[in-house]
């Protein structure tokens, strides 16, 4: 045990070295510019926004929104999906919103996601199969939109922006959300997409602030997602 640890810690390419360095010299220099940051911090916990995102190592919330350390609490899985029986995300939710007391919860997706990528080309990679499926439910929902979507690539683009709406449909369902809704809590369910290709993030223009009924808001939801593409693809042409 001993020696493999000493092996591991003598072996630059096991050792990881270079991410303690680097974490050391971003902790210097943050504590430089500004001596009371990890103080501060360390007191008081109170994020605004929770972050429902792809554990995609490209999209990382707080680099990609400009957010320091302790300005957003985040939650992130593959094809950022949201199940009521998943007590990871869900206790995530209900700690942001009854505990921290968030003002904004945003879902985001991205283009080019391997989960998503995988439902649209029923593509089999393993145990995450079982995890993809509820994308794969999300294609099966809108399968006559999407379908009707000629263009390959299109289409899963369209596959990421129908999952964010299907996920942030999903939030708005739970009994917390709910819940805190009834009590008159101020917090806002948002849906956002990110191009990995211009680092740019996209407001889907979903913004759900109140209790509501869970068909009435997909149908609302979706009717504007097509209303926006049908305006931007007419402004593009
Ligand atoms: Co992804």
């Amino acid at each position: 045990m001993t020696d493999s640890h000493e092996n591991c810690q003598h072996n630059p390419e096991t050792s990881l070295q270079n991410l303690l360095d680097k974490n050391r010299q971003w902790a210097e220099r943050i504590a430089e510019l500004d001596p009371g940051f990890f103080p501060r911090l360390a007191a008081q916990h109170k994020p605004e926004y929770l972050w429902i995102g792809c554990s995609d190592s490209r999209v990382p919330a707080n680099e990609i929104c400009g957010l320091l350390p302790g300005e957003i609490f985040v939650h992130r899985n593959i094809a950022n999906i949201v199940l009521q029986s998943d007590f990871n995300c869900v206790s995530v939710i209900q700690f942001a919103v009854d505990v921290l007391k968030v003002k904004h919860i945003i879902v985001t997706g991205h283009y080019g996601c391997a989960g998503v990528y995988a439902a649209h080309e029923e593509q089999r990679i393993g145990l995450a199969d079982h995890w993809i499926a509820h994308v794969r439910a999300v294609f099966s929902r809108h399968e006559d939109l999407l379908m009707a979507e000629p263009v390959h690539l299109e289409r899963e683009r369209m596959l990421v922006e129908l999952n964010v709406i299907e996920q942030v449909v999903n939030v708005c369902r739970l009994p917390v959300m709910q819940d805190a809704w009834n009590r008159g809590q101020d917090v806002t369910v948002h849906g956002w997409i990110y191009g990995l290709q211009d680092g740019r993030l996209r407001d889907l223009g979903l913004c759900v602030r109140e209790r509501r009924r869970t068909d009435e808001l997909r149908r609302e939801a979706v009717t504007a997602w097509m209303a926006k593409r049908t305006r931007e693809s007419s402004l593009a042409a």
